[in-house]
Formats: structure tokens, sequence, C-alpha cells
């Protein structure tokens, strides 16, 4: 190739690399013209490989030539490639700009508190501020502690009184709280203040005012002369707290092996205001809490010195409170996944609950 067949080459070359330029919108596309034009092998690299071809005192001329387009066209390139990078930053910016963050949020639903567990936490909140501890009894319960140490042996038919689920092993789901009773007193001592809220299970047939799984709290208070009255005041203290507001209470004689006397307190229905309707079972009336003096079998059970102390125990039905609170007419809807927040203010840290879990 002659001088002038090289001039017009690069001349070719660098118009080639003009023109395919606009082509090239991204840094590789434009790396890989780099190579395909300045690389060894590339259109404008592979002129050098010849300068053996060229008489000798025409190489220095060739190389020159050659060198002088290259640095050229890597100017271009370069330039090019400036071009591209600042593009990419622009767009970044007016996607960043597209952003508002003055945009109100997507609105998530809210969680909120089960209607029973709100209203445990306001009786824990009243019995922390008494001097009472928050006990957990197990779920699955020995016969020993829901039965016998509550004064209710096998042949007893109080055993009718709560329909129960019996595991293997002389083990049941324990029907009501009132095991934590017995746990509490062979843990503490005496005197003693314990509440104890949980859940219980009763083979029942569902219906409005009947669930096979249902929440009680268990209340005991065990100290030297303690009686009858105290039980009462504390349980109006009790719905006071909860309901917002005074509430009138019934109290008739009521029987559980357990407790002597035994008490049923009754509240007026917040469903139909006392004027009768399914849920008080046309009554007017609910119990609520049913109540007594700790039985001196129970106490010994317990070793808790009989001579010294009484106590009286409640066994509050937290279910049936709940649905009088916040005017839930059937019991089914509790357990059924129903997500509707109620209305009411959540103590901070939730609840407080010390004992021995499922163990
Ligand atoms: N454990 C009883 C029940 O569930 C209620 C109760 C508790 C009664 C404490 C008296 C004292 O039926």
């Amino acid at each position: 190739m002659d001088l002038e067949r090289l001039n017009k080459r690069i001349a070719e070359v660098e118009a080639e690399v003009a023109s395919s330029l606009p082509d090239v919108t991204t840094a590789d596309a434009l790396r890989t013209l780099d190579t395909a034009v300045l690389g060894k092998k590339g259109s404008l690299g592979s002129l050098l490989g010849n300068i053996r071809d060229y008489p000798g005192d025409q190489r220095g001329q060739v190389g020159q030539l050659v060198n002088k387009a290259k640095a050229r066209i890597k100017a271009t390139l370069d330039a090019r490639l400036a071009e591209l990078q600042s593009a990419d930053i622009a767009a970044e910016q007016s996607q960043a700009e597209s952003y508002d963050p003055t945009l109100p949020g997507i609105p998530k639903p809210m969680g909120s508190v089960h209607p029973v567990t709100a209203v445990q936490w306001d009786v824990e909140r009243l019995f922390e501020r008494l001097g009472f501890t928050v006990e957990a009894g197990p779920e699955m319960e020995s016969e020993h502690n829901n039965f016998e140490a509550l004064n209710i042996p096998a042949t007893h038919p109080a055993r009718d009184m709560q329909d129960t689920f019996f595991l293997v092993n002389k083990m049941v789901l324990r029907t009501h709280t009132s095991p934590v009773q017995h746990r509490s007193m062979k843990k503490f001592g005496a005197p003693l203040r314990v509440i104890a809220p949980g859940r219980c299970f009763r083979y029942e047939t569902l219906d409005a005012s009947h669930e096979n799984t249902f929440h009680q709290i268990e209340g005991l208070m065990i100290d030297e002369n303690i009686s009858l009255p105290n039980l009462i005041a504390l349980s109006q203290m009790l719905l006071r707290e909860v309901m917002q507001r005074d509430v009138k209470l019934r109290v008739r004689p009521g029987y559980f092996p357990f407790v002597e006397p035994g008490i049923e307190i009754d509240m007026n229905c917040e469903i139909c205001g006392g004027s009768g309707c399914p849920t008080c079972k046309n009554s007017g009336w609910v119990e609520i809490l049913p109540a007594g003096m700790v039985h001196p079998k129970v106490l010994a059970a317990g070793n808790i010195d009989t001579e010294k102390y009484t106590g009286f125990a409640f066994g509050l039905g937290l279910t049936r409170l709940a649905m009088m609170k916040y005017g839930i007419r059937d019991i089914r809807v509790l357990n059924s996944g129903d997500l509707r927040p109620i209305v009411s203010p959540m103590r901070l840290g939730g609840p407080i609950i010390a004992g021995e879990g499922l163990s």
C-alpha cells in the first residue's frame, strides 16, 4: 500500500467511525467499537501491522500517520463516552425528580387488640395497682389440679357440672382457671394476691352463648381477716374499671365445691339494658362472676394455715364480660377470626404475665 492509499484508508476509517457513532448509545457498545477500530486487529490498528511492507524511509511517516489518526479517533470516542455518561446521570436525575415524597402513603389495615385481650388488660391494670401478681397456668392440666385439689373428688357429682375434655395420663384440658389457685398457694404460700387469666375448655354444644374455648380470670386473695364484703367491694371495682362506670350488680347464692359460702355475682345485661334478650336468656342479668370464700379443704390442700388465714376466690367470665363491654351478641364471633377493630385505648407494652406458661 503506498502512502496515498494509506491516507485514503485512514480517511475511510475515520468516516466510518463518525457515521456509526450516533448509533452507539451505550458504554458497552462504545468499547466494542473501540476494539473493532483501534485494537491490534482493528480496521486502523491493523494498518500498523503492515509497516514492514513499506520501504525503510517511509516507515516513520506511516507510523506517524496511523498514530495521529488513532489519537483523533480515540478523542472522538472519549467525547462520545462522556456524552453517554452525562445522559445516564440526567436520566437518573429526572427519575429522582419524578418521585414526590409528599404523596400520601398506601394505607395499610391497622392491627387491633382482640376484645377479650383488651378486657383482660383492663382487669390486669386494676389488680396490679392493688398489689396482685398475674400468674399463668397450663391449659393442659392434671385431673388432680383441675378437680381433686379443688375439693372435687372423682365420685363427686360436681364433676358433671363441667363437661370435660379428658386427655391421656390423667390429664385434662382445664375446665376453669381455678387450678391456678392451687398452683399459686403451693408456689407462694400466704398471704397471697394473684389473678390468673387464661383459656379454658369445655365439651359444649356451640350456640350464641356457649363456646368450647373461652377465657376466665381467676382471682385469689388470702390473708388474715378476709371476708365476703372484701370480695363484693372488689367485684364492684372490677366491673367499674372495665365498663368505665358504675354497674348494677346482683348477688345470689351459688354452689361450687371449692368455696363456702359460694356466690354468683350477676351484672345487668348490657346488650338489652336489662329488659331481656337472647344473650341474657330474657332475665336481664348475666352471670359474670362466680365466687366465694375459699373452702378450708382447698386451703389445706395448698398448705395454707386454715387457723390463721381465710381467702376469697372468683372466676371472672372474661369472654362474657368482653361481650358485654363491646356489645357482642354471639360468643362464636370471638373465635372466628373476625378482624374488625374494637374501639378501646390500648395499653402500651401489652400484658404482663408471669408464671409457668404451658410447661
Ligand atoms: N371455677 C368456677 C367455674 O368455672 C368459677 C369459680 C371460681 C367459682 C372461683 C368460685 C370461685 O365454674
